[in-house]
């Protein structure tokens, strides 16, 4: 089994332990309810790491709507289980008030690539999520990082603040996973009733058909985007938040399509609001 870690004090001392074999550490950050999408992280972790530690929070910081946050699924009994299986050496699972104690007030704010986006739509999301990183970073303090391109907008805020803040850490991320209908797999699918479950695959075939738009010739990110929008539109119960290309390094905006530009959609089906990518002409990569 795992050393289940619910205090700060406890983690400096078990990584203090770690830091005297010298052993490097990798550090797998996430909200719980896991599935094979986090276990791929750990996995890689493991291959490259002597010591692997996941972090499980629901961070209250990165949610803009209270139901959200609520809704979240926990299970974190289920989710330790499934961690001592992988063969995780610790899991941290800490209470609000042991990363928000009363009179925390120092926040993590950058600009540029968090309007963009899921920022643009969350406001005040990356903020949450860049100020509970760097706190886990700085109460881990790993070698390495992994982290999922499904959220690319999140990878790349983080090798931001990384660089800016010169953070001694390597970050690393990895490839979607997928259930076998092209869904990407996540926490909140969980949340999707059947009905909508059933229909939760037209989003990524629609963002497949505007890749083959694309690899036809179609570079007008106009035309792209009204198709998809059309086929989005057609799903019962959903109401589409963006679906944008941009420059996969700056996440600006572009008027035409290039091989590598990054294709990214928010749609919520329901109450659940799904996000999903592609690298256009990337020979449908994950
Ligand atoms: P969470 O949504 O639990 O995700 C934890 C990590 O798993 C993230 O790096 C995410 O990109 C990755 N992940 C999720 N679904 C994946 C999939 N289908 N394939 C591959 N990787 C996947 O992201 C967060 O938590 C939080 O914002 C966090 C970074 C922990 C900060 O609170």
């Amino acid at each position: 089994m795992p050393s289940v870690i619910r205090r700060a004090s406890d983690l400096a001392t078990l990584v203090a332990d770690w830091r005297a074999l010298s052993a490097k550490v990798g550090f797998v950050p996430t909200m719980g309810a896991l599935h094979e999408g986090h276990a791929s992280l750990v996995r890689a972790a493991l291959e490259e790491c002597n010591r692997v530690i996941v972090s499980i929070f629901v961070n209250p910081l990165q949610f803009d709507r209270p139901d959200d946050l609520e809704r979240y699924p926990r299970v974190e009994k289920a989710d330790i289980g499934y961690l001592a299986d992988l063969g995780v050496h610790a899991v941290f699972v800490p209470a609000v008030a042991e990363i928000y104690p009363e009179g925390h007030v120092t926040r993590v704010v950058q600009s540029g690539l968090v309007d963009r986006l899921c920022g643009a739509s969350r406001p005040g999301h990356f903020e949450g999520v860049l100020t509970v990183v760097l706190q886990l970073f700085n109460m881990v303090r790993p070698d390495r990082a992994y982290f999922g391109l499904k959220d690319y907008q999140q990878v790349a805020v983080i090798r931001r603040m990384v660089r800016d803040l010169h953070v001694p850490i390597e970050i690393r991320a990895l490839p979607t996973l997928r259930e076998k209908d092209g869904l990407a797999m996540s926490s909140r699918n969980a949340l999707l009733e059947p009905r909508l479950r059933a229909l939760a695959p037209r989003l990524r075939a629609a963002m497949i058909e505007l890749d083959d738009a694309f690899a036809a010739g179609e570079t007008s990110v106009a035309r792209l985007t009204a198709e998809l929008r059309a086929a989005l539109a057609a799903i019962p119960d959903s109401r589409l938040d963006y679906a944008e290309i941009v420059d996969p390094d700056d996440l600006g905006p572009r008027a035409e399509a290039r091989v590598g530009d990054l294709l990214a959609v928010a749609l919520f089906l329901g109450p659940v609001r799904l996000i999903d990518n592609l690298r256009l002409g990337d020979e449908r990569g994950p």
